[in-house]
């Protein structure tokens, strides 16, 4: 950390920082180049692109962490590119190939070394990574070229007060359609999802949960996050559908109860009628890490999970396991981390 950034790092939200570097790569002619670092934080695109008018657009975030002998971590990047791909098959957009997006994600984090947060401050690294089709194009077909670009910003808590629950309703509208792009990281279902999140917080929730697009009667995603409970036996569960954004801190999260807790796990339908069977619930994902659910309001009636400001004793230990592993404290199972050398 040689250069001094002045940022409060104890009090980091989740708002955008300019940093000096971001990757950027360009596909033509049915290749990428070589890709770099650049200063410039604006990109410049015809008017006619596709991402500006067919959503052709599919973004990745995760984020780097600084251990407490100062080094720095990415935490399962493998898992963000391969899901990329997934998105970029979707909306029939070229691949940008696993190794170079690792090897993109090190260069910015590395060339932004000083504004890692320092370990303790319980902030991060945010990179996102995204795909967008561009070029001189006006009938709804994919794009004749692409840019892939990752920049990073330094963050807090994505809902306030980290580990203090937050109250959540259900949404009025879905964010995807079934059998659409709902398991996708692609820019539409967030556009979809702006007025909902709006509504939720002028309700006075954190956000809204969306039910499953189909019957409307299962829990698909609490806002920007996956949702996971815990029963009354213990068990870690988590819904199972097509709609859902298939969450990398999701299947560590699996991964730690079953291995680091052994609580069985299961993976399917939530009914949104039937939140009884659970003592702790939280969200989890990249930004929200875990954020413990304190209740959810359905029909006018609000269901309690363990307390509205107490985090319940689960969901506190999967909680240390998991952040533990991504700052570097406790051991990762295989292949989770990414030391930046
Ligand atoms: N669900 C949605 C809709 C998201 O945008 C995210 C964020 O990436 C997640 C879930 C959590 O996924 P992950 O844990 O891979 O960040
Ligand atoms: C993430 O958790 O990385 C997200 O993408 C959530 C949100 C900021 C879109």
């Amino acid at each position: 950390m040689s250069k001094d950034v002045n940022i409060d790092w104890e009090n980091l939200g989740f708002n955008y920082i300019k940093t000096d570097f971001r990757y950027i790569s360009k596909w033509k002619d049915g290749k990428w180049d070589d890709g770099k670092l650049v200063t410039d934080n604006k990109i410049c695109i015809s008017e006619a692109s596709t991402c500006l008018h067919y959503g052709q657009e599919c973004f990745e975030g995760l984020k780097a962490y600084r251990r407490k002998d100062g080094k720095i971590q990415l935490f399962r990047v493998n898992k963000n590119a391969q899901r990329m791909k997934t998105s970029t098959d979707k909306l029939l957009m070229p691949e940008f190939p696993e190794d170079k997006f690792i090897d993109a994600c090190m260069q910015v984090v590395k060339a932004n070394e000083h504004y890692v947060p320092p370990y303790g401050t319980g902030a991060t690294l945010y990179l996102r990574p995204y795909m967008i089709g561009v070029g001189d194009n006006i009938g709804v077909k994919p794009a004749p070229e692409y840019i892939f670009s990752i920049f990073c910003v330094p963050v807090g808590p994505y809902f306030k007060g980290g580990l203090t629950p937050c109250n959540f309703n259900v949404a009025d509208y879905d964010r995807a359609a079934p059998r659409g792009t709902g398991g996708y990281k692609v820019g539409g279902n967030y556009a979809s999802s702006l007025q909902s999140h709006k509504l939720a917080a002028e309700a006075g929730f954190a956000d809204c949960i969306y039910l499953d697009p189909a019957t409307n009667t299962k829990i698909d995603e609490v806002g920007a996050a996956n949702f996971f409970g815990i029963t009354k036996n213990d068990e870690f569960v988590t819904p199972h559908s097509p709609s859902i954004l298939p969450s990398i801190t999701r299947i560590s999260l699996m991964q730690i109860a079953k291995d680091y807790l052994h609580m069985p796990v299961y993976e399917r339908e939530v009914f949104i009628d039937k939140l009884d069977e659970f003592k702790e619930a939280g969200a989890c994902g990249t930004a929200a890490v875990i954020t413990p659910i304190g209740g959810i309001e359905y029909k006018g009636k609000m269901h309690v999970f363990y307390d509205e400001k107490e985090v319940g004793p689960v969901v506190k230990e999967l909680y240390r396991i998991l952040s533990g592993i991504q700052f570097g404290d406790v051991e990762a199972p295989e292949g989770w981390i990414y030391v930046v050398e």
